[in-house]
């Protein structure tokens, strides 16, 4: 279970997102087998934010013939924004429908998505929680925020938390203040899937990208692990590849291969 995370490098960005879209294709190659057996699917869980994109555009341009695979693919939201209409442009679900899912044809009866405008936030988080329990998440692709968090599991998230509602920490806000034009677009309130259900992830793909996130990568991987830095949890969970350019590998890090 404490198997040490893999971790590839790719030299440049287009390297970036071709290893990115090969290691996530070998992902659903491997869990193919498992869910034809159930007849049942693969429950994916995706990230939005810059640096998944070119991934998405390799796996629309290079891989949307696997029809096989993407059949049987489910996606799970991992985050989303809170108390937005269904057709706001802002909401991750919506974000990835015109970026990946609409592109491959992933019909809605595919999708778990955060009800944003749900009367009951908790009603809400249970109903997530409740489909979690049951089939658990087969991959679950991550982006790393420059404060360590996870969906939207903020620096001093419990390792077994559950899916909640949360407000964005200051790091957030002005991180997907890029996203939409400014600060004062960004809800201040978000749907995350807990640390407690991403753990259990079968296979766990991390995307880290740019020289904005070599420290953060730096600290993942050699701080104490703990629920200060939430990434640092992404070591104790089996079958994590970190997938890092050039740029987010610090100078000071002595052991690219780990
Ligand atoms: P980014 O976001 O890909 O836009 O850097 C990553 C994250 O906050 O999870």
């Amino acid at each position: 279970m404490d198997t040490a995370p893999t971790l590839k490098i790719a030299p440049n960005n287009a390297a970036f997102h071709t290893l990115a879209a090969d290691i996530f294709m070998g992902a659903l190659d491997r869990m193919q087998d498992r869910a034809a057996a159930k007849n049942g699917p693969i429950r994916v869980v995706l990230p939005t934010g810059s640096t998944p994109l070119g991934l998405y555009r390799e796996l629309i341009a290079h891989h949307a013939h696997r029809r096989d695979l993407w059949d049987r693919f489910h996606y799970v939201a991992l985050d989303d924004y809170a108390g937005l209409a269904p057709d706001d442009r802002r909401l991750f679900s919506n974000w990835l429908d015109r970026d990946i899912l609409k592109p491959l044809s992933i019909p809605s009866s595919h999708r778990t998505i955060f009800n944003s405008a749900a009367p009951s936030p908790s009603a809400e988080c249970a109903r997530m929680d409740a489909l979690l329990d049951e089939s658990g998440i087969d991959i679950a692709v991550l982006g790393l925020g420059t404060n360590g968090h996870i969906g939207f599991n903020e620096p001093g998230s419990a390792f077994d938390a559950q899916t909640r509602l949360i407000h964005l920490s200051a790091d957030s806000l002005a991180a997907n203040a890029a996203y939409w034009g400014g600060i004062d677009h960004v809800p201040h309130t978000a749907y995350t899937l807990g640390l407690g259900h991403i753990m259990q992830a079968r296979e766990t793909i991390l995307l880290v990208q740019g020289s904005h996130k070599a420290d953060i990568l730096h600290r993942m991987l050699h701080d104490p692990i703990s629920t200060a830095l939430p990434a640092t949890a992404l070591r104790r969970m089996r079958n994590v590849t970190i997938i890092a350019d050039q740029a987010a590998i610090s100078a000071a890090e002595p052991s690219p291969q780990t």
